[in-house]
């Protein structure tokens, strides 16, 4: 049993390792950027798996945001209490505001502004996967 979990701890190690060298940056929405009317859900979908420490990098402008949402409830009924802002224009300008996925946890993300979330579609959620090969 010592042997096993000996292996499991060196797995583990080789594992965090591997995504440290690997981690990549993605900008969200591509070309696209992180705009009104672009969806998202189906970029996530197309650009899933995310790995820990990537890096999300969202460039955006005025009125559009970042922010964090608690849970999934919040998510689909784009209900912002309890939301954490990440980032507000300017922060969105040139390179990007830029976000380190380092916990293995879901990421629910989406703008606040007006009707940002529910009409235009900007919200996706994310959950990092370690590297285990
Ligand atoms: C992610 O990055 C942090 C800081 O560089 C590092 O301590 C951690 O081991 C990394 N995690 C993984 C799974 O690579
Ligand atoms: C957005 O993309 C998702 C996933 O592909 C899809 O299920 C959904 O219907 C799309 N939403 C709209 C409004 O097109």
């Amino acid at each position: 049993m010592a042997g096993l979990r000996y292996a499991g701890m060196a797995l583990l190690v080789i594992a965090a390792t591997m995504a440290m060298t690997e981690a990549n940056t993605i900008v969200v929405g591509g070309s696209e950027n992180w705009r009104f009317g672009y969806n998202y859900t189906d970029w996530a979908l197309k650009n899933s798996p995310f790995y820990i420490n990537d890096t999300l990098v969202f460039k955006f402008d005025a009125p559009h945001n970042v922010y964090l949402l608690p849970n999934l409830y919040s998510y689909i009924k784009c209900d912002f209490r309890g939301a954490k802002l990440l980032a507000s224009a300017p922060t969105g300008a040139g390179e990007g505001f830029e976000v380190v996925l380092n916990q293995w946890r879901l990421y629910y993300f989406a703008s606040s502004n007006d009707k940002d979330c529910s009409d235009g579609l900007m919200k996706f959620f994310a959950m990092p996967l370690p590297h285990w090969q």
